[in-house]
């Protein structure tokens, strides 16, 4: 329906057009969600050729301005789970001032409070870098496929609550920030989207999430294990957005493969020399060797456990290879990782 034509020479209303009127989004059993707003218009499958800035089912206005996406396609920074991941971020964010029973944090042996600091100190680093890297890309993903930014967004703030957070367990029980050691930094070299994501999201968050499930084991309190708890809780939104991100990019450009394994190769070379640590850095292995094993005397029984996490992360992260469609990685993983890979049964 045309809106009725007006005579008075000093309004405009040409914006006043009813022809694409009607639309009448349903709440469903989880409310009103990115999911149920997908009938009024989906991602297209091709970037927008003319990239201008302009949101996804609006009427393009000729005097915007061309958006800074670097992207041709959809793929390139797609992920089918980016609407969902999304609207569970909102709906599970925690605070970490009033969220952690931090009077549950008691003295420690100085061994054990030392390990913990250590590994808080790392996971701090880890965590800034975990915030740093998707901040780069966000002003990358054209708004044709906004869920892709606002999943990035929420992420941005899950990694800020884990980068406070354990510096906060760091300083609250006499220890102390110490050495953070090599933490992650490597990933800072990533230059494109798929990138980031193979090389942060699919490894990088996929082995903190290990570090995470581990911390919750050895904790010795309880603000302990929900800060470890918690933050593998977020992991797992993340992990998810980068294996749905890559299987999308292998289902509609299969060819990118080798991009892919080359990515790969950086990541798992740096993450490789761990030798088992289940970290890059040598002291933070240590460390959670230590709290594995219950203090510096039972360390060695500490890294028994530690390899049995390493083998689990290992055989986890090619379970997500092959739900990506990279199976082949089998036999081109690092060998100091593939030695832990169980046989195809
Ligand atoms: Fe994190
Ligand atoms: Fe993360």
């Amino acid at each position: 329906m045309a809106a009725a034509p007006v005579s008075n020479p000093g309004l405009d209303l040409s914006w006043l057009n009813l022809d694409e009127w009607g639309a009448r989004a349903e709440p469903g059993k989880r409310g009103l969600t990115l999911d149920d707003l997908i009938t009024f218009g989906d991602a297209p499958v091709d970037a927008n050729p003319a990239a201008k800035i302009g949101m996804r089912g609006a009427a393009p206005d000729p005097r915007s301005p061309r958006h800074r996406n670097q992207y041709r396609t959809k793929a390139d920074v797609w992920s089918e789970s980016a609407r969902l991941l999304y609207e569970e971020a909102m709906q599970r964010q925690w605070a970490s001032a009033v969220d952690i029973p931090w009077e549950e944090v008691k003295p420690l042996p100085d061994d054990l409070e030392m390990a913990m600091c250590t590994l808080c100190t790392f996971l701090t680093q880890v965590e800034f870098i975990a915030g740093d890297l998707p901040g780069r890309f966000m002003g990358t993903v054209h708004p044709d496929q906004f869920e892709t930014q606002l999943f990035l967004g929420s992420q941005l703030m899950d990694e800020a609550r884990h980068e406070d957070v354990f510096r906060k367990r760091a300083l609250v029980n006499g220890g102390g920030l110490v050495d953070a050691g090599f933490g992650a930094s490597n990933l800072l070299t990533a230059d494109d989207f798929t990138e980031m994501t193979a090389r942060l999201h699919l490894i990088g968050e996929g082995f903190v999430q290990t570090i995470f499930r581990m911390g919750e084991l050895i904790s010795t309190n309880e603000a302990e294990k929900r800060i470890y708890r918690l933050s593998a809780q977020d992991e797992s939104r993340h992990l998810a957005f980068g294996v749905t991100h890559l299987k999308y990019l292998m289902d509609v450009e299969p060819a990118r493969a080798e991009e892919l394994h080359h990515y790969l190769d950086i990541q798992e070379g740096a993450i490789g020399q761990s030798n088992g640590s289940l970290t890059t850095n040598p002291a933070t292995g240590e460390a959670l060797a230590i709290l594995a094993g219950g203090g510096l005397d039972k360390i060695d029984e500490g890294f028994q456990k530690l390899m049995i996490m390493r083998k689990k992360q290992i055989n986890e992260y090619m379970h997500r290879l092959e739900v990506i469609g990279l199976s082949d990685r089998r036999d081109r993983m690092a060998p100091s990782m593939k030695m832990f890979l169980e046989p195809i049964v």
